[in-house]
């Protein structure tokens, strides 16, 4: 049974990892996806530090910082995991790239569309073909897109359970969870930036900014989601 948590509590972390536990006892094969940013580190410190049978994985778009893919190195020495890095088809990702350009995402919704489609919803479809279940870091704090966020859904775009058990807390309490147990993070955070994706799509917000202000920042509120999660 998956339990809400909505407050800073001592418990709140013994809740998360009971959750995952009982998401991975229901579920083998669940796979987990990160996007490398803080609170999929915080996830991924407490699937490793219970040693639950939960694959991680990231969709190495071609176009993250170089201090996000420094990360998987991180990951790989603190805690001897390696993290499946699922990429596009070249072929595709070189079609594109020859009829629209390198940069056809600032050009117009389509196309940017277009990209994350290639780059991301297509190998996300390829991983998580043939699995029952699958969990992210999304909270529902992060967007207008994400307030109706449940923390168990079924997904219907990509045929699977969904588990979202991050749902309910807040910033605040992911980096209190994240300094209090020394778990590595993106220095990028740091520098402005609170919500992270692919590099030419993301940019520092201003301190007065919503935190995915910076994401796909030349669009409006409202499109600015890549159809990994298609029901937001
Ligand atoms: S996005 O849809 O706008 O890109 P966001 O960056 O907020 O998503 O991340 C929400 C969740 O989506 C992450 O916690 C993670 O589970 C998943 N996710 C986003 N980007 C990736 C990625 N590159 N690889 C794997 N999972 C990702
Ligand atoms: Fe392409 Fe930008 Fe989407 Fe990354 S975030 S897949 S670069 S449009």
């Amino acid at each position: 049974m998956l339990t809400s948590v909505t407050t800073s509590t001592p418990d709140q972390w013994a809740v998360l990892q009971n959750n995952l536990a009982d998401i991975a006892g229901r579920h083998p094969g669940v796979v987990f996806a990160s996007s490398l940013g803080v609170e999929d580190m915080l996830l991924a410190h407490a699937i490793f530090d219970a040693g639950l049978p939960i694959e991680v994985f990231t969709l190495d778009t071609g176009r993250l910082h170089a201090e996000t893919l420094a990360l998987v190195e991180r990951i790989h020495e603190r805690y001897g995991v390696t993290v499946n890095m699922v990429r596009p088809d070249p072929v595709v990702v070189k079609r594109h790239v020859d009829e629209h350009g390198a940069f056809a995402f600032y050009e117009s919704i389509e196309l940017r569309k277009a990209c994350c489609g290639l780059r991301k919803v297509e190998p996300l479809r390829r991983i998580l073909r043939g699995r029952p279940a699958w969990i992210t870091g999304q909270r529902r704090e992060q967007s207008l897109t994400r307030t109706e966020l449940a923390e168990a859904e079924f997904d219907e775009v990509f045929g699977l359970q969904k588990y979202n058990p991050l749902a309910g807390w807040s910033l605040e309490q992911v980096w209190e969870s994240v300094r209090a147990r020394d778990i590595p993070y993106n220095p990028l955070h740091d520098q402005g930036y609170p919500s992270i994706g692919c590099e030419p799509c993301t940019r520092a917000i201003r301190p007065d900014e919503d935190v995915r202000a910076g994401r796909w920042w030349w669009e409006q509120k409202l499109s600015r989601e890549c159809g990994l999660h298609a029901k937001n």
